[in-house]
């Protein structure tokens, strides 16, 4: 038996292994219970007892050998693998992955920049609002149906404080602010207290557009809405105003562009009319202009205001508004090659 571990011995020490298969079978025939070691373990059992400490020492010896060998020939491979890995430094990196641009940002972006080359500027105010801002100066009257809790959300009803129903708000604070000429828009997130369907949520998002100025008129808002109408949904559009009214303009009017879906021969979109709404717009009431410090005597001007969704809806065909605010990957991921 001593011989046999001698020999067991020797032959471990001069194990090699060129690859990790290799490695797997030398474990497996000395270390596995029915390897070599183990069934030499097994065959201790008929040892004569003057004989058992002298080759059990032996055989302890043997076993931790042959497991340090093992551990060896593995570290061995490991770091071979390591050393030998081929680094390609000029190698281009994996493309990195940008997430999307949200669709409302997409058209809120695209409804700037056409406002932009028209030389409007950006202005933007807080969506905690007083009732000021976004009513009284705006010369809705005391007993205007917005001012309801059913259409506000009020943060503190006594003191008037409340989320803002429309970006309109943030004419006023440019208006008390700065005297004209003044061209701005306002884009931001306003509040209503809807009840949340495929077609209202209690949030959505608005673009406002102001210009005062000495003689600006009508004419130049219809230019305006012309040029914005045909850089938004392509130049064949065509636009329409329908007389309308808002406490804050006088004349007001809402805006009808051509159906972009069949092109105005009518559709179950623009329910058969071949015409859908886009905005709302007019001539700032001179008594909004004097709740602002501007002379209405010397000064006037126009403003339009438009939700982003249902411009968004328009050139996507969205239907289902609650999406906008769901953060469904699959909804998001589909804008991926817009700007
Ligand atoms: N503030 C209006 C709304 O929320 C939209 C609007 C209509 C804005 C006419 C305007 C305007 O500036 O002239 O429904």
């Amino acid at each position: 038996m001593i011989n046999k571990i001698d020999s067991l011995l020797a032959e471990i020490n001069s194990l090699k292994a060129n690859n990790s298969e290799e490695l797997e079978a030398l474990r497996i025939k000395y270390l596995s219970k029915k390897g070599e070691v183990s069934s030499l373990m097994n065959d201790f059992r008929n040892v004569a007892a003057e004989q058992k400490r002298e080759i059990g020492q032996k055989l302890n010896i043997l076993k931790t050998q042959a497991q340090d060998k093992i551990n060896e020939l593995k570290e061995k491979l490991d770091n071979r693998n390591a050393s030998e890995e081929i680094i390609d430094l000029t190698r281009t990196s994996y493309p990195y992955r940008v997430g999307t641009r949200h669709p409302l940002s997409i058209v809120k972006k695209e409804i700037s920049d056409i406002f932009a080359r028209l030389g409007f500027s950006i202005a933007e105010g807080p969506e905690i609002e007083d009732d000021w801002h976004v009513f009284s100066s705006l010369n809705f009257a005391a007993d205007h149906p917005a001012r309801d809790m059913q259409d506000t959300f009020f943060v503190q009803h006594g003191a008037d404080i409340l989320l803002r129903t429309h970006t309109s708000s943030v004419q006023t604070r440019v208006m008390e602010n700065t005297q004209p000429p003044i061209r701005i828009i306002c884009p931001g997130r306003v509040y209503r207290n809807e009840a949340i369907s495929y077609r209202a949520h209690c949030f959505f998002h608005q673009v406002e557009a102001l210009y005062i100025d000495k003689n600006v008129s009508f004419a130049d808002l219809k230019q305006v809405l012309l040029f914005f109408a045909k850089e938004m949904f392509g130049p064949e559009t065509k636009i329409r105003l329908r007389p309308s009214f808002f406490p804050f303009t006088e004349p007001s009017a809402e805006m009808d562009i051509s159906c972009n879906l069949c092109g105005g021969k009518g559709c179950p979109f623009c329910k058969y009319t071949g015409w859908v709404e886009i905005l709302g717009c007019g001539m700032v009431d001179p008594n909004v202009l004097e709740n602002c410090g501007i002379d209405p005597k010397v000064y006037s001007g126009y403003a339009l205001g438009m939700g982003i969704e249902r411009i968004t809806n328009l050139k996507y065909q969205v239907k289902d508004l609650r999406l906008f605010s769901e953060n469904d990957v699959r909804f998001l991921k589909q804008f991926e090659s817009a700007t």
